[in-house]
């Protein structure tokens, strides 16, 4: 479905891309991505010919590993020795942070969450579950198995909470508990049950309480990115203005 459109990338997660499907993607001209939670990771991807890896850190909505950004990024950046471009995510919300990404030795940044509460994701998205998103801290997120059956960092609920209580019979394998979460979604949202709307997002949802517009966005991220490489300059050369 995705080489029926004019793509120029495909990125894949949660285990290395099969190699009928990068073989495919390359015979076209495709560049292919894969998202990875651990420097243990590169390797077998690095086999499947991937163009480029992602080191995605806990904090990052979706499906994620246990590692932060902060410790995985140099882990990768190690492991992969300039083989691929490697590009941070989890956890990147500002230019400040986009800064920390380079810093780290990451040759760019992915992100994700940042974009939830943006203006334009307003029709894509029911009015309960953006008012849930846009009303979240940095510490209202959980990794959770209750959505899909793998770990997921998403909004923490009476969802979450219930399926990963002490009550629970404990969530399904995927896809099974994916299944399950399908069914029952529409009817929370029906229902305007706020407590139950959940939806994937990293701790960076609390830096976006108030809704912006991409080109914002972007502009915000540009602005931050270069007055923080001005204070660094700055802090490393006190009399550089
Ligand atoms: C709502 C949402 C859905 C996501 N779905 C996918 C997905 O289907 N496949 C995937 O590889 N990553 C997915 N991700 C992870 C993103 O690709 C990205 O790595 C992550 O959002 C980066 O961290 P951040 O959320 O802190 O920006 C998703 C993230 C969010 C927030």
């Amino acid at each position: 479905v995705a080489l029926s459109h004019p793509v120029r990338l495909i990125v894949n997660a949660l285990g290395p891309p099969p190699s009928d499907v990068v073989e495919l993607a390359h015979d076209r001209g495709v560049k292919v991505g894969a998202l990875i939670g651990s420097g243990r990771h590169v390797e077998a991807q690095l086999r499947r010919n991937v163009d480029l890896l992602v080191a995605q850190g806990t904090e990052a909505g979706g499906h994620t590993g246990e590692v932060a950004t902060m410790v995985l990024v140099p882990e990768v950046v190690r492991a992969v020795a300039g083989r691929v471009p490697v590009l941070a995510a989890g956890g990147i919300g500002s230019g400040r942070q986009m800064l920390a990404a380079l810093a780290l030795g990451a040759a760019g940044v992915w992100t994700g969450t940042m974009w939830l509460t943006s203006k334009e994701a307003e029709s894509h998205i029911d009015p309960v579950t953006r008012q849930n998103l846009l009303a979240a801290r940095s510490t209202d997120t959980v990794r959770s198995k209750s959505m899909s059956g793998k770990p997921m960092r998403q909004l923490r609920n009476a969802w979450t909470d219930a399926w990963d209580g002490p009550d629970s019979p404990g969530c399904l394998p995927a896809p099974l508990q994916g299944i399950v979460h399908h069914a029952a979604i529409p009817r929370f949202r029906a229902a305007r049950t706020a407590d139950l709307c959940g939806y994937p997002a990293g701790q960076v949802i609390g830096q976006f309480g108030q809704p912006r517009t991409v080109a914002e966005l972007m502009a915000a991220l540009e602005g931050e990115f270069d007055d923080a490489g001005r204070q660094i300059v700055r802090t490393l050369s006190p009399s550089a203005r």
